[in-house]
């Protein structure tokens, strides 16, 4: 699970694996809030020398001590900012890394699901938001936040050395500031994690375009896409309005704040000049030590959008990455070692929605070690749900699945999907090469291995045919190839996992009929010595299967073998009947 509650939390678990070198980045921090407060001071002393010493007197005598001070400070900050350069350098790249890191591997473990109601785009921007703005949070508190305030606690004392007035002044300013933003802070932070969620919005949509750009082209549907996609900006241009709004007001008031400050402070100078409680020095410390904090606090003030802007991204992305997965796994769950293969259902009630209306009402079913199962139906019997329900894509609301005795659900996702080669309906590649997507089968393949496979698959010649052979790109999510050959690297890949459980959905149903009926064979090999179940969209590869089950909306209505099925004259019949040249009729599907 994400753990971290709110950002503070998230921030300081990953900031204190780099301690030492955050507090230096601080301590660094500190000298240069130090030089930044006595600066001033330094050329307040030159200046009352120079102003009470007449010119004959050596000018290193007279100034030498606060000029010795002076570039003194200067260059021990000057030393200390270049270190903590030095340190950010090693410390920040491997800081986000790690949240990026972590983020990635949090998102990944959701299931199919997760993915169907958020889009991919959209999360992937979140990925990229933690460690962003997290960088960006640590530096400003860090170099910003703290030296500043700490500079000004210090000039408040300066200040307070010449008059307790300039002091009040100041510290009043000061808390209308900080009551100014405080009071828009919520709005601030409101709109900027409305905004942010508005642009995910619209990656996503962008995504989801970019991803059916064929659809779009073949319906000439480029401007119907636009003026969808503008919906979604639309709202976008409104809250990035209604966000800049809030910080022009913001920014308007504060100005207004700052005038009055620098008008009453330099009133108040002229007046204690005119009156001899201001001398010459002392109109110049505190006259820069007002502008250094006008300065320093109106960028605080600036940066104060960027920051609550920071703090509304990483709130939304640690909402998304703290969703509980839809599957969990039980802790310290048991490895599944499966040597058999036997898979059973347990009085298994399952629903995409909930119990009500449920696909699978109280299914039970045994399957022993190395049956082969061939599953018919018609498109949307359940067929597929059923495989899901084995690799847990999905749960189930009610009872158990079993495999070689185990409860599924008791054991590591991970064991459970070791023991499993799954060819799903349509599968997707890698952006990557031929040879890594054929060996994310077992990593540790050899090249002859993988060669092999791919012979096996009958994916081996047009591979060969291809310029790069092996190593051609196959493009994003394998869309270089046809249909067909995806389904062969999919079959090529599962033989190399060589797991005692094999599911094939529709494995083959991209393929032209000669080279599925090659395939065949193959696939018989693979499917030596395990538990093999079948999804057959052409009913004469069933021939060899051990049994047939028969789905009809979610139930099992027929089950045997395929000639106790063909004559009983049941439903698997006239599926049969109806099917010519092996295929199920369109119409039945
Ligand atoms: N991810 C999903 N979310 C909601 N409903 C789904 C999902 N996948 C499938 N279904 C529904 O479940 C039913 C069975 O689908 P499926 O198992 O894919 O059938 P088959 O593989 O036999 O064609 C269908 O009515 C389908 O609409
Ligand atoms: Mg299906």
């Amino acid at each position: 699970m994400y753990h971290h509650q709110n950002v503070f939390s998230f921030l300081w678990y990953y900031a204190k694996q780099h301690l030492w070198g955050f507090a230096f980045t601080g301590f660094a921090m500190l000298v240069w809030a130090v030089n930044e407060a006595l600066f001033p001071y330094f050329i307040k002393q030159i200046i009352e020398k120079l102003a009470t010493h007449d010119r004959l007197t050596s000018s290193w005598e007279i100034v030498g001590g606060p000029l010795g001070g002076l570039v003194g400070l200067w260059l021990t900050m000057d030393v200390f900012m270049r270190a903590q350069g030095a340190v950010a350098v090693r410390m920040m790249p491997k800081f986000c890394q790690k949240i990026r890191q972590d983020a990635f591997w949090q998102v990944t473990g959701h299931s199919q699901q997760f993915f169907v109601t958020h889009f991919s785009g959209n999360v992937a921007n979140k990925i990229n938001d933690l460690p962003r703005g997290a960088e960006y949070l640590v530096e400003q508190v860090l170099t910003a936040f703290i030296p500043i305030l700490f500079m000004f606690c210090l000039s408040m004392v300066l200040m307070g050395q010449v008059s307790l007035l300039f002091t009040i002044v100041t510290i009043v300013w000061f808390c209308l500031h900080v009551l100014v933003v405080s009071l828009n802070v919520g709005g601030v932070t409101r709109s900027a994690s409305q905004l942010a969620d508005a642009t995910s919005h619209v990656s996503g949509k962008i995504v989801d375009a970019l991803t059916n750009i064929l659809s779009m082209r073949l319906f000439a549907r480029r401007a119907h896409e636009l003026s969808y996609f503008n919906l979604a900006q639309a709202e976008e241009a409104q809250r990035r309005g209604d966000a800049r709004a809030r910080v022009v007001f913001l920014n308007m008031l504060l100005g207004g704040l700052t005038f009055l400050l620098i008008a009453v402070t330099m009133g108040l100078l002229i007046y204690g000049w005119q009156e001899g409680w201001v001398s010459i020095g002392d109109f110049s410390l505190i006259s820069m030590l007002v502008f250094s904090l006008v300065g320093l606090i109106w960028h605080l003030s600036f940066e104060m959008s960027s920051f609550f802007k920071e703090i509304g991204l990483i709130k939304a992305a640690l909402s998304i990455l703290r969703t509980p997965y839809a599957i969990e796994e039980k802790e310290n769950a048991p490895s599944l070692e499966v040597k058999e293969g036997i898979i059973t259902f347990d009085h298994v009630t399952f629903g995409y929605h909930g119990k009500d209306g449920a696909l699978f009402k109280d299914l039970s079913l045994h399957i022993p070690a190395g049956q082969k199962v061939g599953l018919v139906g018609f498109s949307g019997s359940g067929k597929t749900s059923f495989a899901n329900l084995i690799v847990r894509a999905f749960d189930p609301q009610d009872g158990k699945i079993l495999v070689d005795g185990s409860d599924i659900k008791e054991v590591r996702y991970e064991s459970l999907a070791r023991a499993i080669a799954f060819i799903p309906q349509d599968p997707t590649l890698f952006h990557r090469t031929l040879k890594e997507n054929i060996r994310y089968g077992r990593l540790e393949a050899s090249d002859d291995e993988v060669y092999s496979a791919a012979a096996l698959a009958h994916a081996d010649l047009f591979i060969k045919a291809l310029k790069d052979g092996y190593d051609t790109s196959v493009g994003e999510r394998g869309l270089k190839l046809s249909g067909g050959q995806r389904q062969r690297i999919a079959i090529a890949r599962a033989a190399l996992k060589n797991a005692p459980i094999l599911i094939l959905d529709e494995a083959t149903s991209a393929l032209d009929s000669v080279t599925e009926r090659l395939i065949q064979d193959s696939l018989h090999e693979i499917m030596q010595g395990r538990t093999t179940l079948v999804i057959a969209h052409r009913l004469s590869t069933l021939q060899d299967m051990d049994r047939i089950l028969v789905f009809d909306k979610g139930r099992i209505i027929e089950d045997g073998s395929c000639e106790t099925l063909l004559s009983k004259k049941g439903v698997f019949y006239q599926l049969w009947q109806m099917q010519s040249e092996g295929f199920l009729p369109d119409s039945a599907i």
